[in-house]
């Protein structure tokens, strides 16, 4: 059998495949599933400093080729989530989570930042940059004067293995722009891309999610091909400590190869995962190695990075 097995940061893998955070991950209980799932790790819901109750629902909604959210980030607060790592490590030592978070100011992001460098917590760090549904907070990764700011001020303190959750970019310019910034700091990886923000989806007459008059973040087959460009776009042009993690669209393991294929090291399943619970991790990781079987591949270093191009 090939191996699926992979490093971000310096930390071992068995499977490349994880939930995105936002998905099965917002109480210890759906945690402890994707743990228990073939998935590699989790990553936690979007922890903030205190808990918070998100948007109004119906905020998520399956729809034939993706789902469309606004959830405006619910979860349990830092806290519940910081406690839960800290006694995970304990029962688990040689097991690697990641943490998820962002404040709902600069000053929040700072104060939870300190708490988790204080704090005994020895896995990876994610903050997102791109949460696009909380009404009135733009998504931090499109203001390029910011995200800098931001990172100056989280590196002169953060030590932890840190890296960030991107919204999709779309133009060459701003893969420039945006991988020039993440090349200054100590980045372990970038994790690209949240949902494409503030879509509509229409059933008859109306739309299916109730925040922001129907505006909610696409994922799903929708965003594959987006992902894929922002993978590959991030891969050619960050330096190779900042390792990349692919995310969307990912329902097969023809998928999760195409995302390897553009560099990722990681690759996380939200939508899908959604829509067919743990076992989708299972489903995708024989597919993928199927097809690594198909081509001779005995580990991911084999095809990682390595699109082809025509001419
Ligand atoms: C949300 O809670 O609104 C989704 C999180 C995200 O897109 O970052």
């Amino acid at each position: 059998m090939p191996s699926t097995q992979t490093q971000i940061a310096g930390f071992s893998f068995d499977n490349c495949l994880m939930n995105a955070a936002g998905v099965h991950c917002m109480t210890i209980a759906e945690l402890d599933e994707v743990k228990g799932s073939a998935a590699g790790t989790f990553v936690t819901k979007t922890a903030t400093l205190e808990a918070r109750a998100g948007n109004p629902e119906p905020r998520y909604q399956d729809v034939p080729l993706g789902s469309i959210n606004s959830m405006g980030l619910p979860n349990q607060g830092l806290d519940y989530y910081l406690d839960y790592l800290l006694d995970l490590q304990e029962k688990e030592p040689n097991r690697t989570f990641f943490l998820s978070l962002v404040g709902m100011s600069p000053e929040d992001t700072h104060t939870i930042l300190h708490k988790v460098e204080e704090s005994g917590f020895k896995g990876l760090t994610e903050l997102n940059l791109s949460c696009p549904n909380v009404p009135g907070k733009p998504q931090i990764a499109y203001d390029f004067e910011t995200t800098e700011r931001i990172l100056t001020e989280v590196f002169a303190y953060f030590k932890k293995p840190l890296g960030i959750k991107l919204p999709p970019y779309f133009d060459i310019v701003h893969f420039d722009q945006a991988a020039a910034i993440f090349n200054q700091f100590p980045l372990r990886f970038v994790n690209c891309i949240n949902s494409i923000g503030n879509g509509l989806y229409i059933e008859d007459e109306t739309v299916v999610i109730r925040p922001k008059n129907g505006f909610g973040g696409i994922g799903g087959q929708y965003v594959k091909p987006t992902a894929l460009a922002n993978v590959h776009a991030f891969y050619q042009r960050l330096k190779p400590e900042i390792q990349i993690i692919g995310t969307g669209g990912v329902l097969t393991g023809r998928d999760a190869f195409e995302h390897i294929l553009c560099g990722a090291s990681m690759v996380q399943v939200g939508t899908t995962l959604h829509k067919e619970g743990v076992a989708a991790f299972e489903r995708i990781t024989k597919e993928l190695e199927e097809i690594m079987v198909a081509k001779g591949y005995q580990n991911l270093d084999d095809f990682r990075g390595k699109l082809g191009y025509i001419g």
